[in-house]
């Protein structure tokens, strides 16, 4: 049996689909999870990676497991390797014997980012260390974070982002999930640290129009000032997040700006495009 944190996300959510759909027998877990998240037949499992004892009736009978420690939970337990490697070494006792991990792109190219470099490094460490069979993910930025923009298109048809024409090749969700699965059923991914991207580098602008695409009308594009995008940001993320992700988003590195090979090398395909996930998403904008 395969468990899934961060089940009800936009990687969690299509990955406990895809292994339903394979007859993969799936746990489902995630703090306010209901049944009504998950497909008919999975059991869902309410729990607070920070209580690794409230994680244990979902371990009952796994032997793997999809791991995502979100924002959420690092701004709530400050340092969070402690709490991961109970929760790791909880998972091993029971019989975990394998594990995916959600990392981030951001603990190679900001290796000095308190939050996703050092907090990201920690998360990694403590997976390597588990004795468990480990694959880390590294996704780049998710199509997903264009939800942000959600109410300004669906009530003004209008997008306010800043750096505009500055191009970053963002992953679909969906793409994540479809590698996690890869990951936690076939052989051979034991060890491998993938860098998950999209197939090509859009801007705010391009994926802006892209919306406007999908939903057959066109998006007004404003371009904010790096002090206005972060005072927005810090409405809802801590000030280090905020400065590491406008940095990435202002001024990319050239290894945030490559293409990785690695989706098309997992999945045998090349990965979604961001008109893609627009136009597979286009009912949160109408
Ligand atoms: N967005 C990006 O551009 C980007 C880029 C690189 C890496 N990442 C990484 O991707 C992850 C986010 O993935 P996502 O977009 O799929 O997530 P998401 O949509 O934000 O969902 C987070 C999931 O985690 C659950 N959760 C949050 N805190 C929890 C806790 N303490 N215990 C148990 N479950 C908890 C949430 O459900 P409940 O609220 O019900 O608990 C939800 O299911 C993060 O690790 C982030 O660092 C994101």
């Amino acid at each position: 049996m395969i468990v899934v944190t961060g089940a009800t996300g936009n990687v969690g959510r299509t990955l406990v689909r895809l292994l339903a759909e394979a007859g993969e027998p799936v746990t489902a877990v995630s703090r306010n999870i209901t049944e009504s998240d998950v497909p008919q037949g999975v059991p869902a499992v309410a729990a607070d990676l920070a209580d690794p004892a409230s994680l244990r009736p979902a371990l009952d009978g796994a032997d793997a497991m999809f791991l995502l420690i979100s924002g959420d939970f690092t701004s709530a337990v400050g340092d969070p390797s402690g709490v991961i490697g109970d929760l790791l070494d909880d998972a091993k006792a029971r019989g975990v014997g394998r594990i995916v991990l959600l990392s981030s792109q951001g603990v190679a190219t900001r290796p000095h980012s308190p939050s996703h470099g050092i907090m990201g490094q920690s998360i990694e460490d403590a997976v390597r260390r588990s004795g468990m069979d480990w694959t880390i993910l590294r996704p780049g930025g998710f199509a997903s974070n264009a939800y942000a923009w959600a109410e300004s298109v669906r009530t003004r048809r209008a997008v306010a982002a800043p750096f505009g024409d500055v191009g970053l090749p963002f992953i679909d969700p969906a793409d994540i999930a479809e590698v996690a699965a890869a990951a936690l059923r076939v052989d051979g991914h034991v060890g491998q640290v993938y860098e998950l991207t999209g197939p090509a580098l859009t801007t705010p602008r391009q994926r802006a129009e892209a919306i406007g695409d999908a939903l057959g009308e066109p998006i007004r594009f404003t371009e904010q000032t790096r002090e206005e995008a972060r005072a927005q940001m810090l409405e809802f993320m801590p000030e280090p997040v905020a400065e590491t992700t406008l940095a990435i988003i202002g001024e990319p590195t050239p290894a945030e700006q490559r293409i990785s090979p690695d989706v098309e090398r997992v999945l045998g395909r090349a990965p979604r495009t961001f008109a893609d996930w627009a136009r597979h998403n286009a009912a949160a904008f109408r």
